[in-house]
């Protein structure tokens, strides 16, 4: 399906909110990552300036809001996107992919639009272009943040060939509710490793500076709470506390921001009552004020015009004058900032300094992006660097590195001198969740499922059978997904279902070993795809009760992209090995994993829930008055976690011991080195994620039970001891307080764990001196 059609369905439902800024300022928390040197103050920033600056002399007030504008492939109105360009409407478009026609447009605004102002390009490069990486949230499960800067540095070099010099990435919304199905395009639960990988992805799609060749502009988003819909309901409104917003939602996106993200959009939802496009705190106080972002905001989808469906803005033109003086700088798809801000200049609504330095802001990045001097797309050159050997090396490494091996009974894994393998479930062959939401522009093609790379992998050693066993219903199409669309089931009565099933069954009775791939469709996780339930979708628990009942080896591979309802499988099923949804290569990854080529050392970047009725659930949660009764809450079941946060095995075991704390004390500000023995005892090479949590014991405000504050990836040889160190600067124990209501690092006595999940047990004390 064309992303045309794509459009013409879409349409987006809203909550209505209420009309109070109800959000108290604050301190912003100490930066945990460098921040960027502000742009202007270098000497390029200065020539760039003065560039600008010369340009919006020249440009009517109706030009300028041209550039505030971006429209969307083919958006059916009366006037064409020839005509915009020609009429200097247009800033911007999304979702042209084609470069022959990215390169026919811009050649257009530069020769001939008003001023010679080059257009961007903004496509949604999420995990991937052509070659689809794996999905976000398995990139922060690598829990090493050179794989997530490597595979959006080369989705960057992939969408920059064809033009495309903007992408609609990173999500850094911190996301607690499985249900939520955008938790797949994001790091997770937690705001360290959260912040880790939102700089990395900066820096990744980015790479050293805006500008750098073969690289493209970040867009953080969605500023800011996207993550804590009402019930996990995407687009529903959020409702966060101050000491929530500063210390759990907003340290990614500051990270992000400090790595030097060129543009951030605003969220479509209320937060707090006001809607984040239109809510000048976020826009104005943190992110120009507190933060210094010197980029521009854009708005999400139709959000300028929706500030009219939340019931906050009057009307459109009240709608536009809101979001602009709230500090959108660009309207996406809708336009009623083109319409109607000359008018609210003229009425004094709006003042044109307002509009200018909305403008100046967007041209200096498209000067920062070189696009004044290199407009056009080499086209001789697209085809070079598209889904090149070394992407699909990357691809695949990548997907290596995310899995998370969840179970390992009696080492099943990795397979060993096996004659025939039954490759079973609806996701075994499907390249579509192959590669996960968000790949509109990927090569569905090219995709190597589960079956692929276990016939590759296996199949000169050992007879490999496959087929469904049991169809998933797939919903609706969503307009995310729609052109991998495909009317399933196609088994129609229910005894051909049921043939199918017993087809299935008698396939792992004949086999050695049989790998069940089962999982959610790829359209059940992303942008409107939250669900009620985080069981296996349709009859695929089914299918693997049964097959784990014909008493033969059955391993478990999950194609998912959020904490499914696996308690039985936990118990039962020998091996599970998470793969997320793993992309382009990611069955030739997961035979890698599967015959142990590759060793699995991927950690959950969530807590695992047992049942949705645990939900929300985080590990950093606070003490209460019965902290040795944490797991039995519930009267109807436990209320511990299947999995804890950081978890994940391997084919080798490590043993950490002797761990040291460089002082018993520190001064605030200043850093203590913390270091522990670890040795792979077992026999296969393997990575271990050395994970380090703090707790504060007493302060004005009480805080989380444990907090993650360092991390480090190690490879071991078998039998290989290393002294891994990590850095613990008091930065990190600094915390918004809801007392004070501002930041501080306050001194006193801390615990401290290091381990190999968030159940940490080595353990020490140290404390902060003032
Ligand atoms: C999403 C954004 C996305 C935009 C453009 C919106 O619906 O919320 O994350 O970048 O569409 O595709």
């Amino acid at each position: 399906m064309s992303f045309d059609s794509l459009l013409r369905g879409w349409l987006r439902p809203f909550a209505v909110c209420g009309l109070t800024l109800a959000l108290v300022g604050g301190f912003a928390p100490a930066p945990l990552l460098a921040a960027a040197p502000v742009y202007e103050k270098t000497p390029a920033g200065a020539k760039a300036e003065r560039f600008v600056d010369d340009l919006l002399g020249k440009m009517t007030l109706e030009e300028k809001l041209g550039q505030m504008s971006q429209i969307p492939l083919n958006q059916k109105e009366d006037v064409t996107p020839d005509e915009r360009i020609l009429k200097g409407q247009v800033g911007s478009f999304l979702f042209v992919t084609d470069a022959k026609e990215i390169d026919r447009l811009q050649h257009l605004a530069v020769e001939r639009g008003p001023h010679h102002i080059p257009l961007i390009f903004g496509f949604d490069v999420i995990h991937g272009f052509r070659t689809i990486y794996p999905v976000p949230l398995a990139l922060a499960a690598s829990w090493d943040p050179s794989v997530a800067e490597n595979a959006e540095s080369m989705a960057a070099r992939e969408a920059s060939a064809v033009g495309v010099r903007w992408t609609f990435a990173p999500m850094v919304d911190i996301a607690r509710d499985p249900r939520w199905g955008r938790i797949m395009e994001g790091a997770g639960e937690d705001p360290y490793l959260g912040s880790q990988m939102a700089a990395a992805e900066v820096r990744g799609f980015q790479g050293p500076e805006i500008g750098s060749a073969d690289h493209i502009l970040a867009c953080v988003k969605h500023f800011a709470g996207y993550g804590a819909a009402a019930g996990g309901r995407d687009y529903d409104s959020s409702d966060i506390s101050d000491n929530e917003l500063w210390n759990v939602y907003l340290p990614p996106f500051e990270a992000a921001v400090n790595a030097g993200a060129g543009s951030v959009m605003s969220a479509y939802m209320d937060l707090n009552g006001v809607p984040a496009t239109g809510n000048t705190f976020l826009l104005r106080d943190v992110l120009r004020d507190k933060w210094k972002f010197d980029g521009f905001v854009v708005s999400d989808w139709d959000s300028v015009f929706n500030l009219t469906t939340h019931g906050f803005a009057s009307g459109p033109e009240d709608a536009a004058v809101r979001a602009v003086n709230a500090g959108v700088d660009m309207e996406m798809t809708s336009h009623v900032m083109r319409d109607n801000l000359a008018d609210a200049v003229k009425k004094g609504l709006v003042k044109e300094s307002t509009i200018d330095a909305a403008v100046r802001q967007i041209l200096l990045m498209k000067y920062r992006l070189g696009l004044f001097a290199h407009p056009y797309v080499d086209l001789a050159r697209v085809s070079a660097v598209e889904e090149s050997a070394e992407e699909r090396d990357g691809a695949k490494a990548a997907a290596e590195k995310t899995a998370v091996l969840l179970r390992d009974e009696g080492g099943l894994l990795p397979l060993k001198s096996v004659k025939s393998i039954a490759v079973i479930g609806p996701l075994a062959d499907s390249k579509a969740d192959t590669m996960g939401s968000w790949s509109l522009a990927g090569d569905k093609d090219a995709t190597v499922t589960v079956l692929d790379g276990i016939r590759r992998r296996f199949g000169a050693t050992a007879a490999i059978t496959s087929t469904k066993g049991v169809e998933i219903e797939r919903g609706q199409p969503s307009i995310f997904d729609s052109q991998f669309w495909s009317p399933d089931p196609v088994l129609k009565t229910a005894a051909a279902r049921e043939a199918e099933f017993n087809h299935a069954i008698d396939l792992v009775k004949q086999a050695d070993v049989s790998v069940l791939v089962l999982g959610e469709a790829q359209n059940m996780s992303g942008e409107r795809a939250s669900r009620l339930s985080l069981k296996l979708p349709g009859e695929q628990e089914r299918l693997l009760e049964a097959a784990v009942a014909t008493g033969k080896p059955v391993v478990l591979v999950l194609l998912n992209a959020r904490p499914l309802n696996i308690t039985w499988a936990s118990e039962h099923v020998p091996a599970i090995l998470e793969a997320w949804y793993p992309g382009t290569e990611g069955g030739d990854a997961i035979a890698a994993l599967l015959a142990g080529d590759a060793n699995p050392g991927g950690k959950l970047p969530v807590t695992w829930p047992r049942s949705v009725g645990q939900v929300p659930i985080y590990y950093a949660h606070y003490l209460t008055q019965i902290p040795h009764d944490r797991d039995t809450m519930y009267w109807d079941g436990s209320s511990a976690p299947l999995y804890p946060f950081g978890y994940g095995l391997s084919y080798t075991t490590f043993a950490l011991s002797n761990l040291r704390v460089s002082a018993p004390d520190v001064k605030s500000g200043g850093a203590l080195t913390v270091s522990v023995d670890v040795k792979n005892t077992g026999a296969a090479a393997g990575d271990e994620v050395i994970q380090l949590y703090t707790h504060q014991r007493a302060g004005s405000a009480s805080r989380p039970v444990r907090e993650l504050k360092g991390f480090r990836r190690v490879s071991f040889q078998p039998g290989e001891e290393k002294t891994v160190t990590l850095t613990l600067d008091t930065k990190e124990l600094g915390f918004w307080s809801a007392a004070t209501h501002r930041w501080a690092i306050e001194p006193g006595k801390f615990d401290l764990w290091v381990g190999t999940d968030s159940n940490a047990k080595e353990h020490a004390e140290f404390t902060v001196l003032p």
